[in-house]
């Protein structure tokens, strides 16, 4: 088993980049996507020390809770609805730097003030999303999104 290592010092974006090495070897031992999400939660979560850490995936018409790190969550979403429905019937990520300004935010803890929201797309089809709050405003920039999409295509490859 796999030790998850500390990443603490560099900049978001070395962070990330080891990160996602640490992240390629991990899912390259396991092809089940509930164990790659479980691990893949747990090792964004502790490197960046964010508040909610989580994956919700499709099942019909809602997304239903996955794998997550965190206080407990919602366990359903609809389609189109908060932000990880938009982000689901947009097929595109969403940034939302104060969660009080995005219409139709579902809050799962009042303490969350920001979230990033990255589809996870296989075979051309959306199968989940994976969330990310902070209790801080502004948490997540390009940098952010740029190394979360590839770490959901980690998962879905
Ligand atoms: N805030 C999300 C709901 C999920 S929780 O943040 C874990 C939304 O608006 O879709």
């Amino acid at each position: 088993m796999a030790e998850h290592l500390e990443i603490s010092n560099g900049t978001k974006a070395e962070r990330y980049a080891l990160l996602t090495r640490q992240i390629e070897a991990v899912v390259a031992g396991e092809t089940d996507m509930i164990a790659r999400m479980a691990n893949v939660a747990s090792m964004i979560h502790h490197t960046f020390g964010f508040w909610w850490t989580g994956f919700y995936r499709t099942v019909g018409n809602e997304l239903v809770l996955g794998p997550f790190q965190g206080p407990l969550a919602c366990t359903r979403i609809a389609f189109g609805r908060g932000v990880c429905g938009t982000a689901w019937r947009d097929e595109q990520t969403i940034v939302v730097p104060d969660v009080e300004q995005f219409e139709g935010h579902i809050a799962c803890s009042s303490a969350s003030r920001s979230e990033i929201v990255v589809p996870l797309r296989q075979n051309g089809v959306i199968i989940g999303v994976l969330d990310i709050d902070s209790c801080e405003l502004a948490t997540f920039d390009a940098t952010d999104r740029e190394w979360l999409e590839r770490i959901v295509e980690c998962i879905t490859r």
